[in-house]
């Protein structure tokens, strides 16, 4: 049956934020005071990875800290890829991120009146606030609230968007390059709206669910990352994958996360049948508290040497209401499933955890397209480097999420009008009829890029994820053109342009980086690169 699609065409906001985590909802805050806002979201308001954070925010609040302590710590767990103008840039800005955060009512834990700093791997000093082990729903709630309460701000949940729109969805071409919005499926309706504006800030998170096991929520499909190559944009270091070392490992729970925080409050690694602490094996001198990238490889590591599956993380050995007080989440969590964290060690593997690649902006959040800019998970700043430092990524969306604000505001007056647009042309697809396709491509790629691009990397296994994703391009693309779009094929669509996008740039690096690792190229180039793909 060939269906004639409804389209609308909407231009009642000055700017259209695509997103509504911490990265979206910061720079919508910041745009309200003086511009119409529109923020779209797939699926529910609530369905990004912000409202799963569980750890805390990195700031410098202790009078024994400093901000060069904090920059080093990141620029070594970056494995010198970072840009330390950037790093320096965000550190600075973290302790009035906090202050804001404060005032929007995020009720961090105190002690003895002053915010509580908890401790996770590759920090130096005592430096991460947070609310129990849900920070991130806390900061997701406040900022909802605010939002809501702005006559500024309009938040459109269950929009989907489909792909940027440029200067070539123009009545009349004129070159390409501009953004003017988004076109965005309605997930109710399926109608295909056309969103237009002067500015667009993509806030659309990672693209973690490229991967079999990952911590990250069913949405983290690279969506922001996809449209915005093509769009035009440059892409970089997608290779660094973050893997998080101790994600429960449970057949019926598959992705519930267990903080940094255990470890940062004392948890040791063991091993499940000798209950050796290993860490001692690999990184004698921060044992459970090195980098991301140092434990996540050591747990691999003793799973394939020893054939296990999952190894134990153990804090039974501080005082139970301590660990309570602590870790009330995870406590209960646990608890439905039968494991009680205060007297028992608890089963854990490492799971894709953050993207930190993506899209390439500057200090301003602009990215390589004029009208758009980007934050958050989905851009490559230069904070991260070759690996995230632990809670330095909620801190980078309300960094970048201000300065986009803060650039699109100052050049307000020089952004054009924008042209007349096309409607969205659905006249040659049709209802599919074989969902069937999505499935079975999804679960594919997920799982090549599980066991062929993973922790621990080769040249072989890189290049046969390229020839599976090459076989599945020609497949997907052709049932896109075909079939009426639906969120599953979208994000089937997004999530096999990022996977291209890891190889490709896993196949560039001939190193070993933070978290690239790879056996052919096992030692570290003398001077860092960064691996940018220009579309
Ligand atoms: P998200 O919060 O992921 O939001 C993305 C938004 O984009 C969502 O609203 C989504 O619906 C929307 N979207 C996506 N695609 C589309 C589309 N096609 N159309 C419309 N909308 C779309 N970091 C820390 O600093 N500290 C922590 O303690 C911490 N703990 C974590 C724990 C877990 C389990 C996970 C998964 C991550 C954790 N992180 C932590 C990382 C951090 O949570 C994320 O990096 C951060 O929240 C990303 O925010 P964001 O605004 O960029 O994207
Ligand atoms: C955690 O709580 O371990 C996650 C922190 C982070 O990803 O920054």
């Amino acid at each position: 049956m060939k269906l004639r699609m409804k389209s609308a065409l909407q231009s009642d906001h000055d700017i259209i934020v695509i997103g509504s985590g911490a990265a979206g909802l910061t720079a919508a805050l910041a745009l309200a005071e003086t511009r119409r806002v529109l923020v779209l979201a797939k699926g529910s308001l609530t369905g990004g990875s912000t409202a799963w954070a569980q750890g805390g925010i990195a700031a410098v609040l202790d009078a024994g800290d400093t901000f060069d302590n904090h920059v080093r710590d990141t620029m070594v767990a970056g494995a010198g890829l970072n840009d330390r103008e950037t790093v320096e840039f965000v550190i600075e800005r973290a302790p009035e991120s906090i202050d804001r955060l404060i005032e929007l009512g995020v009720p961090f834990n105190k002690d003895s009146g002053d915010l509580h700093l908890t401790r996770e791997g590759g920090h130096s000093h005592r430096r991460i606030v947070h609310v129990d082990d849900a920070t991130g729903w806390a900061v997701q709630e406040a900022l909802l609230n605010a939002a809501n309460a702005s006559p500024n701000i309009t938040m459109l949940a269950g929009r989907t968007a489909i792909d940027l729109i440029t200067d070539r969805h123009r009545k009349t071409y004129s070159g390409a390059g501009h953004v003017w919005g988004v076109y965005a499926l309605n997930e109710e309706t399926g109608e295909v709206e056309a969103h237009i504006a002067r500015a667009t800030v993509l806030a659309a998170g990672g693209a973690g669910r490229c991967y079999l096991f990952s911590t990250a929520p069913r949405g983290a499909t690279g969506d922001g990352i996809a449209m915005a190559w093509r769009a035009g944009a440059r892409v970089s270091n997608m290779e660094m994958m973050q893997f998080h070392p101790t994600c429960l490992y449970n057949l019926e729970v598959k992705n519930f996360l267990i903080t940094e925080a255990v470890r940062g409050e004392g948890g040791h690694l063991l091993h499940p049948e000798t209950g050796h602490r290993f860490m001692a094996d690999y990184d004698a001198e921060r044992m459970e508290l090195a980098p991301r990238d140092v434990v996540a490889r050591a747990i691999d590591d003793q799973i394939k040497r020893y054939g296990l599956d999952y190894v134990h993380l153990d804090i039974s050995h501080q005082p139970a209401e301590f660990v309570r007080e602590h870790f009330p989440t995870i406590d209960e969590k646990l608890s439905s499933l039968g494991i009680d964290m205060t007297s028992q060690p608890i089963p854990v593997v490492p799971a894709q955890h953050y993207t930190c690649g993506g899209v390439v902006v500057g200090l301003d959040a602009a990215t390589d397209l004029p009208g758009l800019w980007a934050a958050g998970e989905c851009t490559e700043s230069g904070l991260h480097g070759a690996n995230r430092l632990a809670s330095n990524s909620l801190l980078e969306c309300f960094v970048y999420g201000e300065a986009a604000a803060s650039d699109i505001l100052a050049k307000w007056d020089s952004l054009p009008e924008p042209p007349t647009i096309r409607e969205w042309d659905a006249t040659r697809v049709s209802d599919s009829d074989e969902q069937v396709v999505i499935k079975q491509n999804w679960t594919e790629i997920r799982r090549f890029m599980w066991n062929y691009v993973g922790i621990v990397r080769t040249t072989k296994r890189l290049e046969r994820a390229a020839n599976r994703i090459d076989l599945l391009n020609k497949e997907v693309e052709d049932y896109y053109g075909s079939f009426v779009v639906t969120t599953d094929l979208i994000e089937l669509r997004n999530l096999l342009q990022s996977a291209k996008l890891i190889v490709r740039s896993a196949l560039a690096r001939h190193e070993s980086r933070g978290l690239h690792y790879t056996l052919d190229y096992p030692e570290l180039d003398e001077t860092p690169q960064d691996t940018v793909l220009i579309p």
